[in-house]
């Protein structure tokens, strides 16, 4: 939200800065006095949670990096040795390990809340893409930092998730096995292939951390959505960024680390597959090749067609076709709050990928490829059919008037009494 800066620098050598670089200015404007929609709730802290996860994953990979060594015959055994020999390199390993498990499922929860809120509807539709492409490069990191462990899961998730692109023979016969030879750097999964991984892994986050700068950017821009779904229309919609949101985030942060260190302290391989602590043998394939737990939805999508071509493509698309929410909605009111047929949709496939995400955990077979089935068209249907067709023939429930209303439990279509404390101001 474009806003006249209230900066006043007190200090000479800060005036001297302001009219160069005026990156204190900046700061006071974006995360200090940045008028926020005063009805936000906790669901609005998991973008904090994030960026700190983002940090952690960074900091503690680049002291890994320091004693990892990127090759076939000793990477195994130099995870071994951060684990075993080097100062705190247990706590670095585990709080990596962990940390992208709670990196995911933070960034699902802040995927929902968007979807639930219509976040990603006019005018956020490029932030949300910018979302969707940060969701990407971490699918890729994390994909690419699993495969350095060099355990048995690594070596076969690289082989399998690689081999997908020689679906590609169907359409250009031969097409499709160059391009895993080229990606190999050989004619299997080997040396050359951790290399690359390696490298793409460290580099990675820095493109993560350019695309959230720009997210962030273009949430700025246009401003908060909220829980309501309303525009900010009065002056009393809005409070300062700080203290009132530092704190409530810094508050939900707490909350959250307590559960990341709950993994990392007392069950810090649950996430984890055992077999990954037997090194890549590439001459015996695991009876079932899983993926780590944040990637097990999409899985299931990808075992659930017959065909290998139709397959990838259904994969893929269970995850570019999130580009397009905003113009597969059609629905004028934001929030699902107010939407009394597409919550139940909504909260139906919230079931379904939790489903698909068991589903992706099982062996393809019988019951299980039946119910993948089930549950891939389901997905797709609600992102395709529902999200249009609800839009154009719900009646919304009554909004509040404004977000003030809304804190007020004034004019609300959902029913809740109003709340008994007023604006924080007149607390
Ligand atoms: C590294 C990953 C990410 C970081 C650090 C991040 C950071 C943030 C932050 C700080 C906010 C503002 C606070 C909040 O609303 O929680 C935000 C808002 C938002 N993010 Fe993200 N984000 C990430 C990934 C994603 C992804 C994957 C998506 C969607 C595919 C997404 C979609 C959105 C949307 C729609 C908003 C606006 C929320 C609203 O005001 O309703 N973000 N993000």
């Amino acid at each position: 939200m474009a806003h006249a800066s209230s900066y006043k620098p007190t200090w000479a050598i800060a005036k001297w800065f302001d009219v160069r670089l005026p990156v204190m200015r900046m700061m006071h404007d974006q995360l200090q006095v940045y008028p926020t929609p005063r009805n936000l709730n906790y669901l609005w802290t998991f973008g904090g949670i994030l960026t700190f996860f983002l940090a952690v994953q960074m900091m503690t990979g680049i002291v890994l990096a320091m004693h990892y060594v990127p090759h076939e015959s000793m990477a195994f055994d130099s995870v071994e040795h951060i684990m075993r020999n080097v100062n705190w390199g247990w706590l670095l390993r585990y709080m990596h390990s962990n940390g992208a498990s709670m990196f995911f499922l933070a960034v699902y929860i802040h995927i929902a809340r968007g979807m639930y809120y219509g976040s990603y509807k006019a005018p956020r539709e490029i932030l949300w893409i910018l979302g969707v492409f940060i969701f990407l490069a971490m699918m890729a990191t994390s994909f690419m930092g699993y495969s350095l462990v060099w355990g048995q899961m690594s070596f076969w998730a690289v082989t399998v998730i690689t081999n997908l692109f020689s679906s590609l023979d169907a359409i250009v016969s031969g097409l499709g096995t160059a391009i895993v030879q080229w990606i190999w750097g050989g004619f299997a999964v080997g040396n050359p292939t951790l290399n690359r991984l390696y490298s793409l892994h460290y580099l990675l986050p820095f493109v993560i951390v350019g695309l959230v700068a720009l997210h962030i950017w273009a949430l700025h821009v246009p401003g908060n959505n909220n829980p309501a779904g309303i525009d900010v229309k009065l002056k009393s919609d809005t409070i300062p960024f700080h203290p009132y949101y530092t704190l409530k985030d810094g508050f939900a942060l707490c909350v959250f680390v307590i559960l990341f260190m709950a993994f990392v302290f007392y069950a810090p391989n649950y996430l984890g597959h055992p077999d990954n602590y037997i090194e890549a043998n590439p001459l015996q394939t695991p009876p079932h090749i899983v993926p780590e737990w944040y990637f097990l939805p999409f899985y299931a999508i990808l075992r659930a067609i017959p065909d290998k071509l139709f397959g990838v493509i259904a994969f893929v698309s269970s995850i570019s076709v999130l580009l397009f929410l905003p113009w597969l909605d059609t629905s004028k009111v934001k929030s699902a709050r107010y939407r009394p047929i597409y919550k139940w949709f909504f909260a139906l496939f919230v079931i379904d990928t939790v489903a698909l995400g068991y589903l992706g955990a099982q062996p393809a077979e019988g019951v299980f490829l039946l119910y993948s089935r089930i549950c891939t068209a389901y997905y797709f249907l609600h992102l395709l059919v529902v999200l249009p067709v609800v839009g154009l023939i719900e009646k919304p429930t009554a909004m509040p008037g404004s977000i003030t209303d809304d804190v007020l439990g004034k004019g609300s279509g959902s029913g809740r009494p109003a709340r008994a404390t007023a604006s924080p101001e007149r607390r």
